[in-house]
């Protein structure tokens, strides 16, 4: 168990009876095995989706992201390199490229291709082993491209190395967005917009659609999206002395429309208890822990919360089908 696993056992401990069954997930919580027990702890229980991404939770997305069912990767893929001469155009010359959730790395290569001069590309992804390995081969491709790679939670402060006189743009795809509910999306835009100042954030978001199709792109049949969803069990078993039995979770995932998002949970398939950093924690069954949202929008309502968050909406790109959007958004 990690000294900071300890320190929160610790604290559980030190709560009054009664007090300590369902704790919020707390705001400090940067390591893995503290954040998981407090969100087991919690009432429902839950974990950020951002626990996802390991390096085995990066190669199981990249494998996501290959399903025939999931349509977000193939259409934005397809209107970056449509109106990647328009996009980088509004980019402008000697811009200094900041990615937010850079992933497999596929989507800033149009980008990269067409723009004129780029001074720097700065990938900020959480998922540290695999961030490094792409940024290596990106600088393999693009030799004269200064390529730095930074391991962060986007979702707090960043530290970026000091600020150059390049006009900074951000570049945040895949709708991961969508992964913040919308008032944490607000805000995330806000800091962005704060530290894009002069520049401008292009930014994918996924669209309210028939629901069929949302329910198809979250439950394939192959079970890819079950794996990359009980690959926090996984990562539970190996980080935080967890005895998940896998078999015992079942992956589950539905679009609710009132919320217009997909909700993804593992339900417990029987009355069980399992350890994890050395306490039991009990499931009833088919008690759920809640372990991603993914928020649709309109067109228009994302504009609403880009302007509410301080960014001028500017330029909007959809595909033929109105499955996926990328907005141009201005930080003033
Ligand atoms: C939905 S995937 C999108 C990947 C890629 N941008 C794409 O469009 O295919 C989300 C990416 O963001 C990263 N990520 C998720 N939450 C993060 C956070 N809070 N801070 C930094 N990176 C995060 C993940 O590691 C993953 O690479």
């Amino acid at each position: 168990m990690t000294p900071r696993a300890q320190r929160s056992l610790a604290r559980f401990r030190t709560l009054p009876a009664g007090e300590g069954d369902a704790p919020d997930i707390p705001a400090d919580a940067a390591n893995f095995a503290d954040a998981l027990l407090a969100g087991l702890r919690s009432d429902p229980k839950r974990i950020s989706c951002k626990y996802f991404y390991d390096s085995e939770g990066s190669r199981l997305f990249e494998k996501v992201c290959g399903i025939p069912e999931y349509y977000p990767t193939r259409t934005e893929l397809a209107l970056l390199k449509a109106h990647a001469p328009e996009m980088t155009a509004l980019i402008g010359a000697e811009a200094e490229i900041v990615e937010f959730g850079a992933g497999a790395g596929e989507k800033i290569r149009p980008l990269l291709d067409a723009l004129e001069r780029p001074r720097a590309y700065l990938p900020i992804d959480i998922s540290g082993a695999y961030l490094r390995g792409i940024a290596a081969r990106l600088t393999e491709e693009y030799p004269a491209l200064d390529i730095r790679p930074i391991v962060a939670d986007f979702t707090r402060t960043v530290v970026l190395p000091s600020a150059s006189d390049a006009r900074r743009v951000g570049f945040f795809p895949g709708s991961t967005i969508g992964n913040l509910a919308p008032q944490e999306a607000q805000q995330f835009l806000a800091n962005a917009a704060n530290m894009l100042k002069g520049g401008g954030l292009l930014i994918g978001v996924d669209l309210v659609k028939d629901p069929g199709v949302l329910h198809a792109a979250y439950n394939d049949p192959a079970g890819i999206t079950a794996a990359f969803n009980k690959n926090l069990l996984v990562r539970a078993n190996r980080e935080a002395g967890a005895n998940f039995e896998l078999a015992r979770f079942a992956h589950y995932a539905f679009y609710n429309p009132m919320q217009r998002r997909i909700e993804v949970y593992l339900v417990s398939n029987a009355a069980q208890r399992v350890t994890v950093c050395g306490r039991t924690v009990a499931f009833a069954e088919g008690e759920a822990i809640h372990t991603e949202w993914s928020y649709k929008y309109t067109v228009e309502d994302f504009r609403r919360l880009a302007a509410s968050a301080g960014f001028v909406p500017r330029a909007v790109w959809c595909d033929a089908e109105r499955l996926f959007s990328i907005h141009w958004l201005e930080a003033a």
